[in-house]
């Protein structure tokens, strides 16, 4: 008997956090007047969730959530978002506090390790991955096999996918010690990587790294970098660079780090999940919506503009959204969002594009929307792309390399949570189901007698 969807499921009692403990309590679903119990766990915080791993068996149906608005897809420690209330949390600490005080490689070892090291365990870090930025030499021919115009995320996608065929000896997943070393190499690497593609797309000869550099002025020097005269990374900018670096580094099961966990369910080794993921993040729903809020500020134009550009983000049938504005979880001001408008300015000063005409427009866009009964019904707040392009166009990236540095901020929060769904002892291959509407059998029939 093929399996049935739930259809409107009557939840008894109703569960309020009062009814739920650490064990016992359950939610019963009634259907076709037999009653089935479920567990109901509970989280730290946030809300508790109805363990329905067995409810197919029990029931013979499945239940239908597309997007996973309402599904939790595993357990996890690392980062918590309360997304009514704009907070965001890794291992409990405050990314404001975080973006504040901490350096990226700090803000790395937090994520990847739970806590924040000690000053010894900080050294020993940075210097596990200042010694592994350099990519294999080989690699370099490597890029020389793409067509110079071919977008930074593509070459990204197959240079990532590549690490696994020149580190055979961290992919080994069951061995813990070669997953440490993938983790490492994968956050030391990915800027060289990330800046050897936006220099083989404009044509300059790459740039290797400098040990001696922090991790984000070293990717500035990589990527601004040019043998025939000295570069001095600017200290504001670097300070910039690792901020973003900071407010991008893990945003718990978005697309890309479930396209992550998912690929390594199957036992996929590191680079290839981590090349999975920077696939997903390309898309303008996810990582590639900074690329295409700077394309619609630009695309408005001027400020008396707006007001026609809203109109048709309103109309239902244009198509047309507020790039940069809306999350599926943040249905507040997105909190990095917030850093990231304080840092825009910043940036802009230093650079002398304090007058850029796209700002104004942002600005007024964004007074306009917070004050417009269509975004506040929606609960539509700008998310943390609505002013990273303006402040990355300002830093000298092209729009190009936007999702990138993204991809390059994102890696150690896309490892980290790969590395605990390794060793985490529910961990099944993610295989979801489907309500299946086709067609059902029918023989085949030989082509002369088609219709
Ligand atoms: N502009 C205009 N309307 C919007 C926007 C937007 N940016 N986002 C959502 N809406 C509207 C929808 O049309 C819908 O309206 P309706 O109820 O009248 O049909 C309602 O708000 C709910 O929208 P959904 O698409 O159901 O929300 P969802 O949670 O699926 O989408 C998403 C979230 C994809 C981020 C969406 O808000 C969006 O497309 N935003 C623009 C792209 C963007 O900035 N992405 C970056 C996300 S953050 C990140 O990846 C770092």
């Amino acid at each position: 008997m093929p399996p049935r969807v739930l259809p409107a499921v009557r939840m008894l009692p109703h569960i309020s956090r009062e009814d739920i403990g650490m064990t016992g309590s359950t939610a019963k679903i009634e259907l076709g007047g037999d009653a089935h119990e479920f567990k109901v766990r509970k989280g730290s915080v946030g809300p508790d969730v109805i363990d329905i791993g067995a409810l197919y068996k029990d029931t013979g149906m499945f239940t239908y959530d597309p997007g996973f608005t309402s599904t939790a897809s595993c357990e996890s420690k690392i980062t918590y978002i309360d997304g009514d209330e704009g907070v965001l949390l890794h291992r409990g600490y405050p990314i404001d506090q975080l973006a504040e005080h901490g350096d990226f490689l700090e803000v790395c070892y937090l994520l990847l390790y739970g806590d924040l090291p000690t000053k010894a365990q900080k050294e020993d870090f940075d210097f596990r991955v200042t010694r592994h930025t350099m990519v294999h030499e080989q690699m370099s021919k490597f890029f020389s096999g793409f067509r110079r115009d071919a977008h930074p995320m593509a070459v990204m996608c197959g240079v990532v996918g590549a690490l696994s065929a020149f580190y055979h000896d961290s992919t080994d997943i069951s061995d813990p010690h070669q997953r440490m070393v993938a983790s490492i190499r994968l956050i030391a690497k990915m800027p060289t990587i990330a800046a050897m593609a936006y220099k083989y797309h404009i044509g300059q000869p790459f740039v290797y790294p400098k040990n001696e550099l922090n991790y984000a002025a070293n990717f500035l020097h990589m990527c601004f970098a040019v043998p025939c005269e000295d570069y001095k990374v600017n200290p504001v900018l670097a300070r910039a660079m690792e901020r973003i670096f900071i407010l991008h580094a893990d945003h718990e099961q978005n697309a890309s780090t479930s396209t992550v966990r998912i690929a390594g369910s199957s036992g996929a080794n590191p680079f290839a999940c981590i090349a999975a993921g920077i696939a997903c993040l390309w898309g303008p729903a996810h990582g590639g919506a900074n690329e295409a809020a700077l394309a619609m500020l630009a695309e408005i134009g001027s400020v008396d503009k707006i007001p026609e550009f809203i109109a048709k983000v309103k109309d239902k049938n244009s198509q047309v959204r507020l790039m940069g504005f809306g999350h599926r979880v943040y249905k507040n001001y997105d909190p990095r969002a917030k850093i990231m408008q304080q840092m825009c300015h910043k940036v802009l000063k230093e650079t002398g594009h304090a007058n850029d005409p796209l700002l104004p427009i942002a600005l007024e866009l964004e007074k306009i929307a917070l004050n417009d009964p269509y975004f506040i019904e929606r609960k539509l707040y700008p998310n943390v792309d609505f002013y990273s392009g303006i402040t990355l166009k300002a830093m000298g990236f092209p729009t190009s390399m936007f999702t990138v540095l993204f991809a390059v901020a994102r890696t150690v929060g896309w490892i980290s949570q790969w590395s605990e769904m390794i060793q985490d002892p529910q961990q099944k291959i993610g295989r979801p189901r489907q309500l299946f509407s086709g067609a059902t059998t029918r023989d085949y029939v030989d082509i002369s007698k088609r219709k």
